[in-house]
């Protein structure tokens, strides 16, 4: 591996800088994208294409030069792999045609397998040879309670409020759907990490959407679940909103806990003492100028501090940010922590 500095922060060693990548840093922002997308012409099909999905995660490590990929797919796979297909509806997001509602509809679903998500695999050993040990490479999964929220809503939403009422009218029914979850993710990321993956991601998108007291019983225990059963990676934890769960994040089997931007963070340090913590800007803090990019940037950093830190966004790239904007950040993150008197801190 030439670039080492992800997976050396990842396990809290020593880096000569800070490393730097972003969510959704393939994508969202890149014309480049876009016109593989557009001959893809939709986006099943090119997170279905492992050349595709392949030329699109190395992307953003050409062109935005991050210090790590992340394998270009989807957290909805996984309810498909189980038996509950989606659609990505063009500028609209994720539709389920058929959702759950009740016990009745786990008999459509199994346990997914990791040879269910053969072209997801496929992709990263594929990458893994296209990048030839540039950078390392990210595999990913939604974490349960995130992924159950899709498949009870059937597609996005504000509130949450069907798959929250199902948490409070349906407790059983939902803890036997958020295990079978967690056994399909576990076995995808273990698929994963044998494909190539050199760190795997668990985003919890929606963990805000729960008080603590739910957030407890329905989702960090699967988290940990998932956490304890897989040792041969490095795991980050990111969710979302989940200010009030800090503390239990730290005592959860994994390397790095994402911030979000509403994590203040010497407040996160103290909570979160053991692990690497990745974040955490505001992603509308690249709308700024160049100066207040950097400002924003350098602040970020020197509240960070030099080690035990991969810098990130708080949550994912929006669509319409200008790519210099992301160059400058990024840019910024490397310049700046790579000085002496930063690094001696
Ligand atoms: O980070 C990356 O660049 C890798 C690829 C990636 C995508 N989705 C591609 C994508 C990753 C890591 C995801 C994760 C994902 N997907 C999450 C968790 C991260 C987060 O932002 O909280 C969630 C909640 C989803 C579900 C999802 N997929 C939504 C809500 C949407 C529609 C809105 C949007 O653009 O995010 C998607 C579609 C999607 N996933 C696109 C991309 C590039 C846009 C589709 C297109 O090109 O038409």
């Amino acid at each position: 591996m030439q670039n080492k500095l992800f997976i050396q922060a990842s396990n809290a060693e020593h880096t000569t800088r800070t490393p730097v990548w972003l969510m959704r840093q393939a994508g969202r922002i890149l014309p480049e994208y876009r016109k593989v997308r557009e001959t893809a012409g939709d986006f099943k099909t090119l997170v279905k294409t492992p050349e595709l999905a392949t030329e699109v995660t190395i992307q953003p490590v050409t062109i935005l030069d991050v210090d790590a990929a992340i394998i270009f797919s989807d957290i909805l796979v996984i309810p498909e792999a189980m038996g509950l297909t989606y659609e990505m509806e063009e500028n609209k997001g994720p539709m389920f045609p058929k959702k759950i509602s009740a016990p009745r509809d786990l008999n459509g679903l199994h346990v997914a397998h990791e040879q269910e998500l053969q072209y997801v695999l496929d992709a990263i050993k594929l990458t893994k040879k296209e990048l030839n040990g540039k950078v390392p490479l990210i595999g990913f999964a939604g974490a349960p309670w995130t992924i159950f929220s899709y498949m009870v809503e059937g597609k996005g939403s504000k509130t949450f409020s069907a798959a929250k009422k199902m948490l409070y009218t349906q407790p059983e029914f939902s803890h036997q759907l958020l295990e079978m979850i967690t056994q399909s993710t576990i076995n995808y990321l273990k698929g994963q990490i044998n494909a190539g993956a050199d760190v795997i991601q668990i985003f919890d998108s929606w963990a805000g959407i729960l008080g603590p007291e739910q957030y407890h019983e329905f989702s960090l225990p699967y988290i940990s679940k998932i956490c304890d059963a897989i040792d041969e990676a490095p795991k980050i934890v990111f969710a979302k909103g989940a200010f009030f769960a800090r503390a239990e994040m730290n005592e959860i089997n994994c390397d790095v806990v994402g911030l979000d931007w509403n994590m203040e963070i010497e407040e996160s340090r103290s909570l979160v003492p053991d692990k690497v913590l990745q974040g955490n800007l505001d992603p509308c803090a690249l709308y700024g100028s160049f100066d207040d990019v950097k400002r924003e940037t350098k602040k970020m950093l020197d509240a960070f501090g030099p080690t035990k830190h991969i810098a990130n966004l708080g949550h994912g790239l929006y669509p319409d940010t200008e790519v210099d904007k992301v160059k400058c950040f990024i840019d910024t993150v490397k310049e700046y922590s790579a000085a002496k008197s930063f690094a001696s801190k």
